[in-house]
């Protein structure tokens, strides 16, 4: 035992700079496995770039990031391909491939990542990909026929299309109308809880966030400024965060 079965992810003193522009400056964060972690912070502060370099589509200049207690930043390529098998992920912008059908892009990474050739196997899966995600009987859309929800219900799909351990979702609700937004977040709980995949989700929608997430990590500075559960969260005295928080909870006005 190395004292640290419970965190599936652990990064430690994570750097990243583009230049002269300092975004990630000393990170440390564990992730536990089977619960939902969500990370907040204001726009441009480095979220996606965090989570690039957990994916490993980014490198880092300085630090470790571990899965499963085996450091990623030093694995060649092709062993980071194998481990990528591991993480689905939703990007931001959800892109589907425009030029694919909805069957062909939840396909693809069951034919690249998992090696099926079957197709029967593979429509198989597919289906009930869609079923889950409760768009039945889509296969033959194309993106461009999809409503944006319909869309990033797509993008779940694939992203858990090689059923990993972990799943990385970047702002999956960000765009969507409040009761879409709802739907993905309960589709985010669905994955957690039925297909028990740890998740680790960037969210700006930080009232209904709250709700459901088990561990908050507001990202500040280049540094994790807080991490700790909901409620610790909404007592911290951080005076970022808590002002963070506090906005997001005022109601909208018109
Ligand atoms: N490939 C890149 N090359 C240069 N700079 C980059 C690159 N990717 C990100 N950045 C910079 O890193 C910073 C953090 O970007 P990032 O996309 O991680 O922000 P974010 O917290 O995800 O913001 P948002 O909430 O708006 O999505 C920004 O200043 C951005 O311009
Ligand atoms: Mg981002």
């Amino acid at each position: 035992m190395n004292g640290d079965s419970k965190h599936i992810i652990r990064v430690e003193n994570l750097h990243k700079a583009f230049g002269t522009n300092n975004v990630l400056e000393g990170v440390d964060i564990q992730i536990e496995e089977g619960k939902v972690t969500t990370i907040i912070g204001k726009s441009g502060i480095g979220k996606s770039v965090l989570l690039k370099n957990i994916i490993g589509i980014m490198k880092p200049d300085k630090g470790k990031i571990f899965f499963k207690g085996e450091d990623v930043t030093a694995l060649p390529k092709s062993k980071l391909l194998e481990l990528r098998k591991n993480m689905g992920y939703l990007f931001q912008d959800a892109a589907l491939f425009d030029f694919m059908t909805v069957e062909e892009n939840i396909s693809f990474p069951i034919i690249e990542q998992l090696k099926i050739k079957s197709r029967s196997e593979i429509k198989k899966r597919v289906a009930k990909l869609l079923d889950l995600v409760e768009l039945p009987g889509i296969e033959k859309r194309m993106p461009s026929e999809l409503s944006g929800g319909m869309r990033k219900r797509v993008g779940l799909a694939r992203a858990i299309a090689v059923e990993p351990q972990v799943v990385l979702f970047d702002e999956p609700t960000t765009g969507l109308d409040p009761i879409l937004a709802e739907n993905i977040n309960e589709l985010i709980m669905m994955v957690n809880k039925k297909l028990s995949m740890t998740c680790l989700v960037i969210s700006h929608d930080i009232a209904s966030t709250f709700r459901r997430t088990d561990k908050v990590a507001f990202l500040h500075d280049g540094t994790i400024g807080f991490f700790g559960n909901p409620d610790e969260a909404v007592a911290s005295k951080h005076p970022v965060l808590k002002k963070f928080i506090s906005n997001s909870f005022r109601p909208l006005e018109d």
